[in-house]
C-alpha cells in the first residue's frame, strides 16, 4: 500500500458512490440531459462523500468523449485525467477555513469573468463554506445573483444551518447523509478483497461499527488496523477492538442479560468483576444505557433503528438485540432505563459506586 486507502479508493465515477441515492440519482440525470445548474450546496456529515461527489461531477460535464445522454466520466480524455491529477484549471478547489478573505472571493469573481481554459464548465468546489467570513459571503452571493453560464460553483458543508439562507436559497441543495453500517461494510469488503487482506467478518464489521457513518473514517481505520496488526494471520476482533481502542462491549452485553433475565447473581458477580479489575462504573454506566436506549428504539419499531445504533457491535450482537427487543415487555426495558438513569447522579457522589449499582439493580425484582 503506497497510497492512503481513502484516496486509493476515493470513487473515480457516480456508479462507484456508496449511498447518496437520491443526490446520484438528480445529479446523473442532470449530466446526461445537459441540465447542470450554476450553483449546488452539497450539505452533510464529514467523509459521507461531498468532496468525491463535486469532483466526479465536474469530471462528467467536462468530460470529452462523453456520448449525449450518458452521464459517467471517462477517466480517460485529457479532461478526466488532469482534473483527477488536480491539475485542471477548470476545477479550482478552495477551503473556506483557509482562504476566508474577501479578497479571495473578489479575485474569484474575476477570475469568472474569463471563460474556462479548455473545458466547457469552469468548476468552484468551496469547501466549509460555512466558514465564509461576512464580506467573502456577500461577494460570492453577488456572483452567484450574476452567474455566468459556464460556471459552476459546488458549496459544501458540514453544517448547513450556518450557511446564509440567501446563498442557500440559490442554490440547489442536496443533503448527504451518514451510510449505513451495511453499506460501509461493503465497501470495506471489497478494499481487503482488492488488497489481499485477510480478516475475520466480526473485525471488520466492528470497523464499520465505530465510524460513526463517514466513510473516510471507516476507511482509515481498516488503514490502522492493517497497519498495525500482526500480518502473518487473519486479522482477528480482538485485533480491532485493540487498535481502534474500542470499549470493553462484551461486559456490557452480559450485564444488560443479566438485568434482562433478572439474573441477579450473575449481574453481581459482574459488578464485582468490575470493581476488581478497576474499571471505571462511570464509563460503564452511560454503555449500559446505549445498550437499553437502543433496545428500546428496536422495541417500538423506531424508524431505521438498526442503522442508527450508535454502539460498537457486531452484525451478531445486533442480532441478538433484536431478538430480546422482541423477547421483552417496552414497559420492563424502560424499567430498567429509570432505575439506570436515577443512579447516574447517585454514582458521581459516592465512594461505594458498586454498592449503588447492586441496590438499584434489585429493584428489579418488583418490575
Ligand atoms: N459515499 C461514498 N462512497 C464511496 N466512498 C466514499 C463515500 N464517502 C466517502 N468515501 C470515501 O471517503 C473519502 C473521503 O470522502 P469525501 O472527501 O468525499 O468526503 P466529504 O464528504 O467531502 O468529507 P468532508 O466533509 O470531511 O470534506 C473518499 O476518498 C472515499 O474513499
Ligand atoms: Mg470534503
Ligand atoms: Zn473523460
Amino acid at each position: 500500500m503506497n497510497k492512503v486507502l481513502y484516496r486509493k479508493y476515493r470513487p473515480t465515477k457516480f456508479s462507484e458512490v456508496v449511498g447518496q441515492k437520491e443526490v446520484i440519482e438528480v445529479l446523473t440525470k442532470a449530466v446526461a440531459y445537459d441540465k447542470v445548474a450554476h450553483a449546488y450546496l452539497f450539505a452533510g456529515p464529514k467523509g459521507t462523500g461531498k468532496t468525491t461527489v463535486a469532483r466526479i461531477l465536474a469530471k462528467a460535464v467536462n468530460c470529452e468523449l462523453r456520448k449525449p445522454g450518458e452521464y459517467e466520466p471517462c477517466n480517460q480524455c485529457s479532461s478526466c485525467l488532469e482534473i483527477m491529477s488536480g491539475k485542471s484549471l477548470d476545477l479550482i478547489e478552495m477551503d473556506a477555513a483557509s482562504n476566508r478573505g474577501i479578497d479571495d472571493i473578489r479575485a474569484l469573481r474575476e477570475q469568472t469573468n474569463f471563460a474556462p481554459s479548455s473545458a466547457k464548465y469552469k468548476f468552484y468546489i468551496i469547501d466549509e463554506a460555512h466558514q465564509l467570513s461576512k464580506d467573502a459571503a456577500q461577494a460570492l452571493l453577488k456572483t452567484l445573483e450574476e452567474p455566468l453560464s459556464n460556471t459552476v460553483f459546488v458549496l459544501a458543508t458540514t453544517e448547513f444551518n450556518k450557511i446564509l439562507p440567501t446563498i442557500a436559497s440559490r442554490c440547489q441543495v442536496f443533503h448527504f447523509k451518514r451510510l449505513t453500517r451495511k453499506e460501509i461494510i461493503l465497501k470495506l469488503s471489497k478494499i481487503v478483497a482488492a488488497e489481499g487482506i485477510e480478516i475475520e467478518p466480526s473485525a471488520l464489521e466492528l470497523i464499520a461499527s465505530v465510524s460513526g457513518g463517514a466513510l473516510r473514517d471507516a476507511e482509515t481505520n481498516l488503514e490502522k488496523v492493517i497497519s498495525l496488526g500482526d500480518s502473518n494471520h487473519k486479522i482477528t476482533l480482538e485485533e480491532v477492538k485493540e487498535i481502534l481502542n474500542v470499549p470493553d462491549i462484551d461486559l456490557v452485553i452480559d450485564l444488560a442479560n443479566s438485568l434482562l433475565a433478572k439474573d441477579f447473581k450473575k449481574a453481581f458477580e459482574i459488578i464485582e468483576e468490575v470493581k476488581n479489575s478497576g474499571k471505571n462504573f462511570q464509563d460503564l454506566l452511560p454503555l449500559l444505557l446505549d445498550y437499553f436506549k437502543e433496545l428500546l428504539m428496536l422495541k417500538i419499531a423506531f424508524e431505521n433503528a438498526e442503522e442508527l445504533i450508535e454502539l460498537p457491535l457486531t452484525t451478531e450482537q445486533i442480532e441478538s438485540l433484536k431478538n430480546q427487543a422482541q423477547n421483552f415487555e417496552e414497559s420492563y426495558i424502560r424499567k430498567i432505563i429509570e432505575i439506570l438513569l436515577e443512579l447516574e447522579s447517585k454514582i458521581k457522589n459516592t465512594s461505594f459506586p458498586d454498592l449503588a449499582f447492586q441496590v438499584a439493580i434489585l429493584k428489579l425484582k418488583e418490575a
